[in-house]
Order: C-alpha cells, then structure tokens, then sequence
C-alpha cells in the first residue's frame, strides 16, 4: 500500500497509466488468443469459459459445477470447452477413448493435492509408472479379498448404526449417520484405529473438516489461479482451522499403529508392511500420512453419500421400497444372517436399488480430468473422434453423463428395474441394456478407476440390509422430511423434489434424508445384546 502511495506522489500520472494499459493490452492479447486463435477456438462453449478458468472456479465456488456442466452440454452438445485448456465430452466413444486409453493420464490439476512437493499419494501420482506401482501394492488393501477378511470389522460398525437407530428419539439424519459409519470403517480400515465417531463426540469434527477441505481442494483444481497465487494458504489457517486437527488425527492413529505388531490388524497398514517385505519396492515410496489421508477421504465420504442417496431413493418409492424389503426379509431367516457373503450377493434387487441411487445421484460428481501424458510422443490424442493436442485437459462428467438420456431413459426417474435383467429378453433389449450398463461409471473406469469398489458395496449393502431386516423407515413429517430432496422454488437444476441433491466439491456434500424407524416385531429387542457386542468390541 504505502509502496502505491509513494510511486503516485513521485510518478504522477505517465507511470501510473502506462502501467495500466500494459496490464489491460496483456489480458486483451491472452483473452484474443484465447477465443480466436487457440487450439480449442473452433468448440463451443459458454463464452466465459473459453477466456478464463474463472467460469468453472465461479461454479466450484457454488458447489454447482456439475449442475452448470450437465446445462451447458445440453446447450452446446456433447463436445464442449468448459475453460480455455478444457473439453468436456458425454458419450460412450469418449468414456472409452479416455478412461481405457493407455496414452492419457490424470490432468495436472490433480498435483494441487499434494501434501508437499515431489510427494505422491496413489490419487495423484500422476506419472503412470509409479502409478502402477503404488496401485498393485495399496489396491491390494482394499481388493475383494482383503475385505473378505474386513467383514466382520465392518459388520461391527454396521451393528452399530444399526442399535444407533433404536435409542434415537425423533427423526434420524441419515447424512449424519452414515458420514460417522463411513469415517469409523475407513479408520479401522487403514490403522485398525477405532475413531468412535458413532459413539463419542470427541473426532465427530473430522465430518466437517473434511467437507471444507474438499471444497478447497476442488476449488483449486478447477481454478488452479487460486492454487497458484496460495490464496488458500494466506486464508486457510483462518477459514479451515480444523483441517489441523484432522491431520494431527492421523498422525495419532499411525503413531498408534506403529506401536503395535505388523500383524496385530487386519488393515491396509498390515498389507503394505507385509508386501513391502516381500516386495523389494523402496519402502520411501510409501508415504504412509499421505495415503492414509486420501483413504480417510476417498473412503469414508463418498461411501456415506452412496448410503444416505439410497436411503432417501427408497424412502420415497414405496413400490421399490416393497420390494427391496420383501426381499431382505425373505433372504435371511433371522438378523445375525444379515452379514457379506454369498445371501447377500444374492440379494439382486438391493444391488439394482444401491447401482440405481449411484447413478442418479454419484457420489463424486465431477469430471475426473485427464490428459494426453507428457512423456507420450504422440503431440495429439484422438477423442471420439477429435484429435486433441498436449496439455489440453479432458474428461466425461460422471453426474451429467449418468443423466444423458441416450444411454439412461427417463434419466430423472429412480428405477432401480433397469438394471434387471431386459425383460422380454430379446436381442434388441440386450443391446441398449449392455450399453447403459458400459455407461454407469460411479466408480469411473480403466486403470485410475476407484480400487474401493468391493469396499463400497459391502458398506453400503450391508447398512442397508441390516436396517431393512430389523426396522421400517419413511420421510418425517413436515419440513424436516424434505431435507435433502430438490424443491420447485430452489435455483435452475435443483427443482425435482425425488432428487437427492448434491453439492459437487469432487466428493460431494448432502444432507438429510430425516426419517423415522421403527422397529419391525421384536427382532431388534430379542438381538439387542448381540448388536451392543459390537460397541464394547471395537
Ligand atoms: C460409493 C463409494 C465410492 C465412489 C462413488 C468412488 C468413486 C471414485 C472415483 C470416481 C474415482 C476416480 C477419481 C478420479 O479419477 O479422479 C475413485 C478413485 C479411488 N477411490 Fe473411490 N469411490 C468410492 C469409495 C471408495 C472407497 C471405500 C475407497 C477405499 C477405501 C476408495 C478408494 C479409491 C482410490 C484408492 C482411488 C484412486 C485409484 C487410482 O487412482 O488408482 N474409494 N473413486
Ligand atoms: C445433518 O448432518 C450433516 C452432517 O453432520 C450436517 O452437515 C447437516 O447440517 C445436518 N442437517 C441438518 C438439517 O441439521
């Protein structure tokens, strides 16, 4: 400031004006070659969005980006530049040119999560050979196998959402519930480390430390500008105070674990440990703190959003909720069968009811970014059909594309019957069937798809199974019952009351559904001392 001051009392006028018009005349030129002469000039797209990553960033700041992308690809069409280095697609040709393309990588934008520099979590590690070898040691963590042998720390936790429930008095928020179940699963998951979120008060911050660290993690992926000038870091200790807390957290459960025997958990520290034994990896490249924090976040608050959607899904279609119902109850013949294996697998309608709730409402939302990889030789890479040049940044918009309706009918509409088997069965169903079933990508796809997947499903079936044998639900009353759901007066995209609705941060924020449970016989009551075994174990 009182640099500005002197150089006005010195230079008056000529500097100060020059200065300017310098300023101006550059932003003119950037802003000319942007929409004229760039690579990408000849795309449509909104006019913002070609000058400047300012219009995604505006978007991420409201936690509509992927309400404001599905809106612009109906305007523009399925090929659309959504910044200056940015080309959104949405169909299936584009789906597999990008995800299945062994030449393209995530986007440089997912460095901006890195904990320091020349640090790479399995996330963002975007050079593909060390990629591939972080995934086969930490993807094993989470394999079906491994959560084979997870189950029945899961199922404790579940038991505990589930006697959670009983002693509540009044409606239940199920976003709440299912972020402390998600969180306590991942805890043990990764340092066999008892978060208590369920039962105690005392690491319930971690919800909302992590809600607000993803939004500022999004907001400088999609705007790295903010990222680049450390806006965060000026503001960050203000704004998100608790983000210390999370990681002084973390470094408490693996100093925790540390201390124990190797074998002493079933978790992803056991796992790493004893592959890095038999491995002759470095064990430098397993930065324990790094991966464990993205473990905590990729796990715990996507899968919570995937158990809170299907639970407001069913609570608001009664005929599917029948059905789902009946067929839980007809599977197990008592509440101690409810557990992972084989009856579960069986149970075709939840798995269609879990996939539908997934596709509507996809835990993350976002465009997962991808580029041609900088050590490729190739200068382009064909996209759908488009030869898109180095350094150009490109992806399929999981929320918009899961409601594009070529692949979707009646995009809008829970109907967990479309993932059934095409009835009648005839070649000509088949083919839009198996279509659809390459266009549902929740967890994404190709060799950066999610390495969570089995965890996922196992979470989010078994809190619903578990909670389908012992209660009934439905919406509260009054406006609490709305809590979560569009509503015809809210803002352009969130209008549809039987959508669950998502605040995109690249995870997703969500609230709600209230509902009301109430035990089903005396199920609950007779199983109560084996459900509280639960608490006192974990
Ligand atoms: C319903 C729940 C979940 C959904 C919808 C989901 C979705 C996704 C998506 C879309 C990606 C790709 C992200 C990108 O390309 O930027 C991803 C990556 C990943 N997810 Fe998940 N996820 C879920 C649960 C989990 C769980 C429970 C875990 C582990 C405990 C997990 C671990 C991972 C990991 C490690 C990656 C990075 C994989 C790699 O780059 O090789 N996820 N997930
Ligand atoms: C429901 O729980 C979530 C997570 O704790 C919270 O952010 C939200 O504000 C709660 N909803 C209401 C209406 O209080």
């Amino acid at each position: 400031m009182s640099f500005l001051m002197l150089s006005l009392d010195f230079y008056p006028g000529a500097v100060v004006y020059g200065t300017l018009g310098l300023v101006v005349s550059y932003f003119i030129i950037v802003a000319g070659y942007r929409v004229l002469l760039h690579p990408l000039s000849h795309y449509p797209g909104p006019f913002l969005a070609k000058l400047t990553d300012a219009y995604p960033g505006y978007y991420a700041f409201r936690r509509r980006l992927h309400l404001t992308t599905y809106l612009d690809l109906q305007k523009y069409g399925p090929v659309m530049r959504h910044g200056p280095k940015k080309l959104v697609f949405n169909s299936i040709t584009a789906l597999r040119d990008i995800y299945q393309n062994e030449k393209v990588t995530k986007a440089d934008s997912y460095l901006v999560s890195q904990a320091a520099p020349n640090v790479f979590n399995l996330f963002n590690a975007i050079d593909r050979d060390l990629h591939r070898v972080k995934r086969r040691l930490i993807g094993g963590a989470v394999s079906e196998r491994s959560i084979r042998g997870f189950e029945p720390t899961l199922s404790a936790q579940v038991d505990i959402f589930v006697t959670g429930l009983l002693t509540s008095s009044g409606p239940i928020n199920v976003t709440e519930r299912s972020k402390r179940l998600g969180y306590d699963i991942v805890g043990h998951l990764s340092f066999g480390y008892g978060l208590r979120l369920q039962t105690h008060e005392t690491n319930q911050f971690l919800i909302n430390a992590i809600r607000l660290g993803n939004y500022r993690s999004n907001l400088n992926m999609q705007f790295p500008f903010i990222h680049k000038i450390h806006l965060h870091d000026v503001v960050g200790r203000f704004f998100y105070p608790s983000w210390d807390r999370f990681t002084s957290l973390l470094q408490t459960m693996i100093r925790s674990r540390l201390a124990q025997d190797k074998d002493a958990q079933n978790d992803f520290y056991a796992h790493v440990s004893n592959a890095l034994a038999t491995d002759d990896e470095d064990p430098q490249q397993i930065d324990l703190w790094t991966e464990a924090m993205f473990f905590t976040i990729a796990g715990g608050d996507t899968t919570a959003a995937a158990v809170a959607a299907t639970f407001f899904y069913l609570s608001r279609n009664q005929e599917c909720y029948q059905k789902v119902a009946q067929e839980i109850r007809s599977t197990f013949n008592s509440g101690c069968e409810v557990r992972g294996g084989p009856l579960l697998s069986c149970c075709r309608y939840l798995r269609a009811c879990i996939d539908e709730s997934l596709r509507m409402s996809p835990p993350g939302p976002s465009t997962p970014w991808r580029q041609l990889a900088p050590d490729e030789k190739d200068s382009v890479v064909m996209i759908d059909g488009h030869p898109v040049p180095k350094g150009i940044s490109f992806g399929v918009n999981i929320y918009a594309f899961h409601h594009n309706d070529e692949y979707f009918p009646n995009p809008y509409q829970f109907s967990p019957e479309r993932w059934l088997t095409p009835s009648p069965d005839t070649p000509e169903n088949r083919e839009p069937y198996k279509l659809m079933r390459e266009a549902f990508s929740p967890f994404s796809i190709g060799s950066r798809s999610c390495a969570g997947k089995p965890l996922a499903y196992l979470e989010t079936s078994l809190a619903l199974a578990k909670t389908l044998w012992y209660f009934d639900f439905k919406p509260a009353s009054g406006n609490l019952g709305q809590v979560g759901a569009g509503n015809s007066g809210a803002e352009i995209g969130r209008e549809r009351p039987g959508e669950f609705q998502l605040f995109d941060t690249f995870n997703s924020v969500h609230d709600g559904p209230y509902l009301t449970f109430k035990p089903r016989g005396d199920f609950v009551w007779r199983d109560l001392h084996l459900l509280k075994k639960a608490e006192t174990l974990s």
